[in-house]
């Protein structure tokens, strides 16, 4: 794949001891999302912070733009372009909306004027603090801030969450709007098969921390008897 971001070969993590993943794939190509479908506690934010560097590997290798970076600490992944939207959102609550944009950003496309082309709601609150904002405002300033630093590639741990249809609606089509930005790769954890499959190329599932299925997204979203067996995927 010669534009292969991320390249992730037979990983086995978990959290010091613990094994949490046995033996996960996952590429992600530029321009390309890829969905991370799976019930509660199989393993889809671990996978996330695999990718990170936040967990303890015992086995397999994770190649970014061609080269070994297995070893590498957060820090340099990050640096490097690797970024995460937290499933907590984990904005600075006591920061006003455009503090906690500028604060992330770094020089690139994504700017504050693009990220409010993106979200007109976090212009029109610019001023008010993080603590202040509902929960799909939240969600969209943690989008925000992660395009801002002008990642490679975005994690995105379960953006939708908890939120009103209406607002799940609004970041959806947020999120096709990214995805015309071919100079970045994305990863979506999601729950929900129907709001995962559509705006992603390819996908793959968990299963207590076991890869049960990996292809193309619409042949699983084809498939309703197979989503269902797979893990019983709920449709939003
Ligand atoms: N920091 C941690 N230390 C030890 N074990 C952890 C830690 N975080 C998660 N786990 C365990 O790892 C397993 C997978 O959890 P994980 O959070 O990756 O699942 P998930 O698929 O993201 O679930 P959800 O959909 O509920 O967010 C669970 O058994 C969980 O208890
Ligand atoms: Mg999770």
């Amino acid at each position: 794949m010669p534009d292969a971001l991320l390249d992730l070969n037979g990983l086995s993590a978990g959290y010091g001891e613990t094994s949490v993943l046995e033996n996960v794939n996952i590429g992600v190509a530029l321009g390309e999302a890829v969905a991370v479908l799976g019930r509660n506690g199989v393993g889809k934010s671990t996978l996330l912070m695999s990718l990170l560097g936040l967990t303890t590997m015992h086995g397999g290798t994770l190649h970014y733009r061609g080269e070994d970076i297995s070893a590498w600490p957060a820090w340099r992944r990050a640096r490097a372009g690797l970024a995460l939207v937290p499933q907590e959102r984990e904005i600075f609550r006591s920061l006003t909306v455009e503090e906690n944009l500028v604060v992330s950003a770094m020089p690139g496309n994504w700017t504050l004027e693009r990220v409010y082309e993106l979200f007109p709601r976090l212009e029109e609150r610019n001023r008010n603090l993080g603590h202040q904002l509902s929960g799909g405002e939240q969600q969209m300033l943690a989008i925000g801030r992660a395009l801002i630093g002008n990642p490679k590639v975005i994690l995105f741990d379960e953006p939708f969450e908890g939120l009103a249809p209406v607002i799940v609606d609004q970041l959806v089509d947020a999120f096709w709007k990214l995805r015309a930005d071919q100079g970045i790769g994305v990863v979506l954890v999601e729950q929900h098969a129907d709001l995962a499959l559509e705006p992603t190329d390819r996908a793959l599932v968990l299963d207590r921390g076991r890869e049960v299925w990996a292809g193309l997204s619409r042949d699983l979203a084809a498939d309703g008897a197979l989503l269902g067996t797979l893990v019983g995927l709920e449709s939003a």
